[in-house]
């Protein structure tokens, strides 16, 4: 088993990152780990050159990313962990791949279609392109499991057509270039929205801080977030099916019973028939309770810059060595002369 995922540096991690991916990657570092496999996670610094940034932002938000997955318990000796920039590879696999993904699959993308909106001339041509470098990072490895969230399942999808294409017109049958890839989407990675609108993905973009979880909120912040979260007056219902057309109550019992691994009808069994008052303060201290080592750990790895780098650095040469065979293979498989 080979894993690789990805995260984009915005900064600081919030809980639906957490719950809709992080701890999937922890989890799944010690299985595969365990199991003679390998998994990487990277920080897509070069996916960030898609939009608008600051250059100074991004070096910042990569080093703070980078502390938060340690926080969550990435451990550096069971993982590769590196920043994308540091691997070339990823670029050059990337533009041997856009000859043969097609116009029209990156066009139907959905998340390029939600981002451009009605400005489609007026966005880079990386936010277009952005989903074969996606499919870069992942046939690079020879990956066999992606861990995303739901919202990446296209794009792990055209990651596989873009392989399959590339092995047909490139490969011998018997001697294919790229493994097929397949997502793992935790089951539980309920989609976490926001606490002031059971309707938004919770976001970091989000303009209202109280709409998320920060990794960084101290136990206060956390509390007084989930006290002032959005509910109706009704209250909880003693199973699932009460939770249709209320998505602010829902969405609070989905991160309970994320948080405490469990099902939401177990949530509803314990606490069907109370009202929010009761409710908020066991949410708001099962969070702090998980939360507060993180913080107080990330605090920590935060303010030493050089071990962060030197983290990316050695986890980057490790992946640069992993991605050579694919990345000859590729090469040699198009009729590129090197060396
Ligand atoms: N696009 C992913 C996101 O926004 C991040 C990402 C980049 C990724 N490359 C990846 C995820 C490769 C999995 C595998 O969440």
């Amino acid at each position: 088993m080979r894993i690789v995922s990805g995260i984009q540096p915005t900064g600081s991690l919030h809980l639906g990152n957490y719950l809709g991916a992080i701890r999937n990657w922890v989890r799944m570092q010690d299985e595969v780990a365990a199991s003679g496999g390998e998994s990487l996670y990277f920080l897509a610094d070069l996916h960030a050159l898609s939009q608008p940034h600051d250059p100074a932002q991004l070096t910042a938000n990569t080093r703070e990313m980078v502390a938060a997955l340690l926080a969550c318990g990435i451990d550096p000796a069971k993982s590769v962990l590196f920043n994308q920039a540091q691997v070339p590879a990823h670029v050059e696999l990337q533009w041997l791949l856009n000859g043969t993904a097609r116009f029209g699959w990156l066009s139907r993308m959905t998340q390029f279609k939600d981002k451009a909106g009605k400005n489609r001339d007026g966005v880079s041509a990386a936010l277009f392109t952005y989903p074969v470098l996606q499919a870069a990072d992942v046939l690079l490895y020879q990956t066999t499991h992606v861990p995303v969230g739901d919202d990446q399942k296209q794009h792990l999808e055209l990651a596989r057509d873009i392989a399959q294409k590339f092995n047909n017109d490139f490969a011998h049958e018997d001697a294919p270039v790229f493994t097929l890839p397949e997502p793992i989407i935790p089951p539980e990675a309920a989609r976490i929205m926001s606490l002031r609108d059971g309707a938004a993905k919770m976001s970091k973009s989000d303009p209202s801080d109280m709409s998320r979880i920060n990794l960084t909120d101290d136990a206060d912040t956390i509390m007084q977030k989930i006290k002032k979260a959005k509910t109706d007056p009704a209250p909880l219902p003693s199973d699932k099916a009460g939770l249709e057309g209320r998505a602010e109550a829902a969405n609070l019992v989905g991160i309970y019973a994320a948080m405490a691994g469990t099902s939401v009808d177990t949530v509803l069994a314990q606490f069907g028939g109370e009202g929010f008052g009761k409710f908020k303060p066991a949410l708001g201290e099962l969070l702090t309770e998980t939360l507060a080592p993180i913080n107080a750990r990330f605090v920590e790895l935060r303010a030493d810059r050089a071990a962060l780098d030197a983290v990316l650095r050695d986890g980057g040469a490790r992946a640069r060595e992993l991605a050579a065979p694919t990345l000859a293979a590729a090469y040699s498989a198009l009729g590129l002369l090197r060396g």
